[in-house]
This record gives structure tokens, C-alpha cells and sequence, in this order.
């Protein structure tokens, strides 16, 4: 049975797209059932209602609160049967409540290898800007499980890419992006499969 993944981003999609890419290809036993976006004009909306997955359009500024948007997440997770909640390029925290109960099925990538660069306002170019203004040899991507803390949860998979001298943050993220296509489906793919094991911060099984 294919894996009921609801999948958010708030930007471009490119990471959704390799996603939508990898299952037709049938390399990816996974069903993208429900897309969530916080920005209606992102072009991850576009590539959702190509691909003929709902789509739910919810931000926190909807809400009289914090519990009633977390209650409407829920509610729409709960909808669709989600097992597994995929961030790819979501630019929001997830409402506490949602982490609880998702606990080790939120996965998210994160364009850094953290812990270094990772945390609250890190998040895409600006990983990238800190990486080349700190003088980082290495560069990469973590895949990993999503907890309370921001970039924090265990961490499935790391794969390193290297800083050019010639590296501004356009080339890095480039770099960085074309090995995240390769390799957050297989990190899917290993939790749809049953491979992976966690044991506290650590995870084993082959991604
Ligand atoms: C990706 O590089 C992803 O790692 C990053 O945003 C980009 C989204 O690109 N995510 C974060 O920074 C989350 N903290 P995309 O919309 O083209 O997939």
C-alpha cells in the first residue's frame, strides 16, 4: 500500500515537482493525497492542481488563533488518511499540536548541514548567504524528522555538496538543490518501506 503523504511548501516546488517526478516514474511508493500551501500565489499550487492533487490553501493569519488553525490542519490531515507529512520548502513552523501528533511521521529538508545554520530565519537563501559569509568549505542538505524545535528532530540523512570560491548564493543553492531532487525521495521512499528505525536522536536503516 502506497503511503498517504500530504506535502507543504510555501515557494517554487521544485523539490515537490522531483517528488511527483520520482512516484510517476514508479520509483516512489507514495501518494501525494492533499498539498498545503501558506501562499496562494506559490507556484507549488500550480504544479499541485497539475498533478490533480487537492490542495488546501491555510495560513496562521486565517485564524482567531493558533489552536483554531491547528484544529483545521488536523481536521484536513485526518480528511485524508495523512500517514507521513512531507516539507518541502515550507517556510512555517507547524502549530505544536500537529508536531505532537504526527510525532516521527514529519519529515522535512533542510538546505544546510545542521546543526550549523539551521534555526529560526534560516531558511532558504539565507542558509546559503551565512554558509559563504561564514567561509564554509562544505555545504549540503539534511533530511530529517521534525520536532518542536526548529531544524532539530533526528536526522535521517546528510549529504554533503562543496562551497566554490566562486559561490555566491544563487550558485550554492543550485548545488544544493539538485541534490536535494536526488535524495529526499529516497528518504520516502525508506520510510514507506519500513527501513527506517529510531532509537532517541538517532536513525538507522539504509536511505
Ligand atoms: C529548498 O532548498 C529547501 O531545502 C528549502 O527551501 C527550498 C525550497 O525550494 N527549505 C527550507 O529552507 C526550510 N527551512 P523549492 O520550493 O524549489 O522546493
Amino acid at each position: 500500500m502506497a503511503l498517504r503523504c500530504a506535502v507543504f511548501a510555501s515557494g517554487g516546488g521544485s523539490n515537490f515537482q522531483a517528488l511527483i517526478d520520482r512516484k510517476n516514474a514508479g520509483d516512489l511508493d507514495a501518494e501525494f493525497v492533499l498539498f498545503v500551501g501558506n501562499n496562494s500565489s506559490a507556484a507549488a499550487f500550480d504544479k499541485a492542481r497539475t498533478a490533480s492533487i487537492p490542495t488546501l490553501h491555510i495560513a496562521p493569519s486565517h485564524f482567531e488563533s493558533e489552536s483554531l488553525y491547528a484544529k483545521k490542519l488536523l481536521e484536513s490531515l485526518e480528511e485524508y488518511n495523512v500517514e507521513l507529512i512531507v516539507l518541502a520548502g515550507y517556510m512555517r513552523k507547524l502549530p505544536s499540536e500537529v508536531v505532537l501528533r504526527y510525532h516521527h511521521r514529519i519529515v522535512n529538508i533542510h538546505p544546510g548541514l545542521l546543526p550549523a545554520f539551521g534555526g529560526k530565519g534560516m531558511y532558504g537563501s539565507h542558509v546559503h548567504d551565512a554558509v559563504i559569509e561564514y567561509g564554509a568549505k562544505v555545504s549540503g542538505i539534511t533530511i530529517h524528522f521534525v520536532d518542536e524545535e526548529y531544524d532539530h528532530g533526528p536526522i535521517i540523512a546528510q549529504i554533503t555538496v562543496p562551497v566554490m570560491d566562486s559561490d555566491d548564493s544563487h550558485a550554492l543553492a543550485e548545488r544544493v538543490l539538485t541534490v536535494e531532487h536526488g535524495n529526499y525521495w529516497k528518504a520516502i521512499q525508506a520510510i514507506a518501506c519500513g527501513r527506517i528505525r529510531i532509537e532517541g536522536r538517532r536513525v538507522f536503516g539504509n536511505v
